[in-house]
Parts: C-alpha cells; structure tokens; sequence
C-alpha cells in the first residue's frame, strides 16, 4: 500500500502534487500571487513543472530551482531561457512528448494560449501535462487554455483528477470547463485560475453544483493550502 496521492492547490494555478515520496510543483507563483497565503521559501520540490511562459506560471521557478535544485520540466523554450537564468537542473519536453522521471511518466499536452515570458522572451507553444504515477493515479494539469478538441484523447487515460482553468476572460469559463469535463470524463475536476483578479472573477459554487450534474465527476473546491487526497 503506497502512501495516498495529494494535491494542495497554493492559489490562482499553483498546485503540489505529492506521490510517492516525491513533491511535484506546478506553475510555482507566490510573490504577487494575491491569492497566495505562502511565500515562495516555503515549499521544497524535487520537481518544478511550467506550462507556459506567462508571468503567473513561471512566478518564482527561478528562485525555488536555484534554491532546492529542483529538476524544471517545461518546454525546449522555456528551459532555455531558465538556464540563462541561472536554473542548472532542466529537462526540455514538447507538445506530445513524454519521458519518464523518477515520479512516473510527464507528457505535454496541447493549450490553446499564449507563453511570451516574462522579459517578452519568445515561450514556445504553451501546455499542459499528463502526469501518470508511479503510485497508479493519473492526474492531467491542462495549464492555461481554451476548450481543445484534443481533451477528448484524454477520456483514454482514466485520468483520475483533471485539473482546468475555469476562470474565463484568459482561459476556459465554467461553460467551456464543462465541456472539457465531459470530453476528459475524469473522476475529479480541481478548478484553478480563478477568483485572482477581478476579470477572472466567477461564482465557483455555481460551477461546481453544475459540473457535477452536467459533466457526472466529483469536484474539489479548495481554499489555498487546502489538500486533495486523489481516491
Ligand atoms: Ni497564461
Ligand atoms: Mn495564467
């Protein structure tokens, strides 16, 4: 029996996935996060794993690699210009393209978006991940995006936690989230990327009592540093 697979979601995008005695952090933004009630000292990944270039996605990658020596898992771009950073420890992966880490396999999925960073240094295409353990859960991350028609590969991977950007204005809106819902068929839906700011401003308890009914998944609404024990 391997110990249970928890996500503790930090505010606006920002999420820890903890498997296998390994901590995962996903798109690392704490300083001038508003929604953030920790600082960027405060957490100590093995992994640090970017989506795309935009400011509140690679937050404080810089100073959390340099301090940990986190291994960074992004795109060929995004590494790249990690490196000139400063960042020792990367690994460059591409849309569709997976490897295999010490915490299971990591692959790129398709995000409609953009990923300019945050010096208007050119961020390749942006992404998401599809994350499958080597604790047996699979936990899909779809970074900032629109509704993609390519979600609906993903109802093959019995994800079991999808979690997707529900905010609007920038990414998907509930309606959108929905659908996105019900082309993944996940078991749970953990809603990010909303709330922060005013344009992303949504009444999530609406868009919780109707994901339930119209997509059939479980919903984890978290406060941040709440924990999802994935079931
Ligand atoms: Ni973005
Ligand atoms: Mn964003």
């Amino acid at each position: 029996m391997t110990d249970p697979v928890k996500v503790t979601f930090h505010g606006h995008a920002t999420v820890t996935v903890e498997s296998d005695g390994h901590t995962i952090l996903i798109d690392p933004f704490f300083s001038g996060n508003p929604m953030a009630k920790i600082g960027p000292d405060d957490v100590n990944p093995d992994f640090i794993l970017i989506s795309h270039g935009h400011g509140d996605h690679v937050g404080d990658a810089i100073s959390i690699a340099k301090r940990t020596g986190a291994l960074v898992i992004s795109n060929f771009e995004i590494v790249t210009w990690l490196g000139n950073h400063g960042v020792e420890k990367t690994h460059p992966l591409h849309i569709g393209g997976g490897n295999t880490f010490p915490f299971g396999y990591a692959k790129m999925t398709v995000a409609h978006h953009g990923s300019s960073l945050p010096d208007g240094t050119y961020g390749g295409d942006p992404g998401g991940f599809l994350l499958r353990l080597n604790s047996g859960k699979t936990i899909y991350f779809a970074g900032d995006t629109a509704l993609v028609a390519e979600m609906k590969f993903l109802a093959k991977e019995d994800v079991d936690l999808a979690i997707l950007p529900v905010g609007d204005n920038f990414t998907m809106g509930p309606d959108d989230a929905i659908r996105a819902a019900q082309l993944i068929r996940p078991k749970f839906v953990l809603p990010i990327h909303y709330n922060t700011w005013p344009y992303i401003e949504i009444d999530i308890n609406n868009l919780k009592e109707r994901m339930i009914k119209e997509a059939e998944v479980g919903v984890a609404v978290l406060e941040p540093e709440e924990t999802f024990i994935v079931p």
